[in-house]
């Protein structure tokens, strides 16, 4: 793969020591109460913290950048230029902000969307307001088309790497770890698989935010962290389905949907179709339900608030990811589609399971578009599959067809290959004991009983599991690095995976497991292929 700065840019390196900027740090300035103040000073204002940044629908040239401050401020806004030349344009940053259920605080969040900017270019950028310190960072936008291969990384089910509040939520110092260990790969961006920060199970849901987005910060300040909405991103009561918290804090690719805003989206970045999913909208299982919500949330039953979110976009989702994936499959422009959901289709473990939702809703759409790759987390371990396409003959489960045998080569143009990384740092690690040796699959058919005040048990069942091509059952915690190539000699197009793990308590995260997968390029790209081959060799 070709993961060298551009000749005509400053290297990483290069760039953050000539703009200053070795730690992206979080200022530390007037962490006041957002209950008790309002309105900030104009001199000593609260600043900028929490900084992340996020691809538009087109990686090589939309970019937004997001961060929140303590209290409401003055003039938001982003400074940008290259590092060659320093900051020449300015952008106005649009404010969003929601007050959480569980405690009356008010969350002030600000928003500078980028177009037009330049493909495989690195820029630095400060984001501002009257009366604080800028804060600064960087980032590199996409390359167009198959003009280069990049890398770009993921996880899922994170938490925060120490406890706020009463410490009601997960949290690790692996948490904390992954975070410097994903930089050091300097990914083009990242896939987060859902179960940012779990505040929906916090009784200290504004300051788990914060704690999440003020670690992830040395890394997503510098890259896009594009995210799907897990079960944990439901809070209930923060809007009709508990997102208003997560869809307040993204700048997303849009999707068509004020209403479902973030919920689901797009992009394109090189010759990969990126779709979010928010698979709450198809599983069966009762995911999101929080006693101590259901306990706290003021008028929580007089309101009507309801965890169980299953069928609520009544089907907007699936008829937007059909068009998507038939959009994405009959494009020139596009040689892979990667869905990045939160639940997953197979799992091999006696944790939460599989979900026939997703079987039922989202599989037979990926098998017939052409999914290469589905990224997922929900069960907190690593495991993989073999390209899947159809199902097992006569299977009442649904059960995924495999097609290929060979674990470390996949032919994606013969199926869709799903991997659970969801190691990121919760403290419920997937226990060895909950893998069958031999293995069976193990899948939600269905709940039990329930209601907003009572959670709907999961009813499993088991399943043979010829799909399941590895999984780690030494080191709960971990990643994944995906190196793209374009287009190789003799026609085809690759993506290597390598897994990247650690024990509990451990910063060191070494390789653990690796694999490649390839395809033929489409008759239809030989001519870009030989059009680019002179850039990308
Ligand atoms: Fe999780
Ligand atoms: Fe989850």
């Amino acid at each position: 793969m070709d993961t060298k700065e551009p000749g005509h840019e400053l290297s990483r390196r290069q760039v953050l020591s000539t703009a200053g900027l070795a730690a992206v740090a979080v200022p530390l300035a007037v962490r006041r109460s957002p209950a008790l103040v309002r309105q900030a000073d104009v001199t000593g204002a609260p600043g900028p913290e929490q900084v992340h940044v996020q691809f538009g629908a087109d990686a090589s040239s939309q970019v937004a950048v997001s961060w929140a401050t303590p209290a409401a401020v003055s003039k938001p806004r982003l400074r940008l230029g290259l590092a060659s030349s320093g900051f020449g344009r300015q952008v106005h940053a649009d404010e969003r902000t929601y007050t959480e259920a569980l405690t009356g605080e008010k969350v002030w969040t600000y928003h500078a969307r980028l177009h037009g900017l330049h493909p495989d270019t690195h820029y630095v950028y400060e984001v501002l307001n009257d009366g604080a310190a800028p804060v600064s960072g960087m980032f590199r936008t996409g390359p167009r088309g198959r003009s280069g291969g990049f890398r770009f990384t993921s996880f899922g089910d994170q938490s925060i790497p120490a406890p706020v509040g009463q410490g009601l939520g997960p949290w690790t110092v692996n948490a904390g770890f992954i975070v410097p260990a994903v930089e050091r790969l300097n990914p083009l961006f990242h896939l987060f698989n859902g179960d940012l920060c779990y505040a929906n199970v916090s009784d200290a849901p504004v300051a788990t935010w914060a704690s999440f987005f003020n670690n992830n910060t040395r890394s997503a300040a510098n890259r896009p962290w594009m995210p799907c909405a897990g079960n944990h991103e439901n809070e209930v009561g923060n809007g009709p389905q508990g997102y208003l918290s997560y869809q307040t804090r993204f700048a997303l690719p849009d999707n068509g949907s004020d209403k479902f805003r973030g919920n689901w989206y797009a992009f394109t970045v090189g010759s990969i179709r990126v779709i979010s999913l928010n698979n709450d909208d198809v599983c069966l299982q009762d995911g999101a339900f929080s006693a101590y919500r259901r306990d706290h949330v003021p008028n929580y039953a007089f309101n009507g608030d309801n965890p169980y979110i299953n069928g609520y976009s009544s089907g907007q989702q699936k008829r937007w990811l059909e068009r998507e994936l038939a959009r994405a499959s009959s494009s020139d422009d596009i040689d892979w589609i990667i869905v990045c959901m939160h639940q997953v289709a197979m799992s091999s473990a006696h944790f939460k399971g599989a979900d026939l939702g997703i079987r039922q809703n989202w599989l037979p759409l990926f098998d017939k578009y052409g999914v290469d790759l589905v990224v997922a987390g929900h069960e907190h371990h690593f495991e993989r599959t073999f390209p899947v396409r159809g199902v097992m003959s006569g299977s009442t489960l649904l059960t995924p067809t495999a097609q290929g045998t060979n674990p470390s080569l996949m032919d994606t143009s013969k199926g869709t290959v799903h991997m659970i990384i969801g190691g990121g740092g919760h403290s419920s690690a997937t226990p060895v004991s909950a893998f069958d040796m031999p293995h069976d699959g193990v899948l939600i058919t269905s709940i039990g009983p329930g209601d907003p005040q009572t959670q709907h048990p999961s009813i499993t069942s088991t399943e043979p599991a010829p799909w399941s091509a590895y999984r780690d059952l030494q080191t709960p915690y971990g990643f994944a690095s995906f190196d793209f190539v374009p287009h190789e000699a003799g026609g085809t197009t690759s993506i290597t995976v390598t897994h990247y793990g650690a024990d509990l308590g451990a910063s060191v995260y070494s390789k653990r497991d690796r694999f490649v997968m390839r395809k033929s390029l489409g008759q239809r790209h030989q001519h870009d292929q030989l059009a680019g081959a002179a850039t990308t060799s």
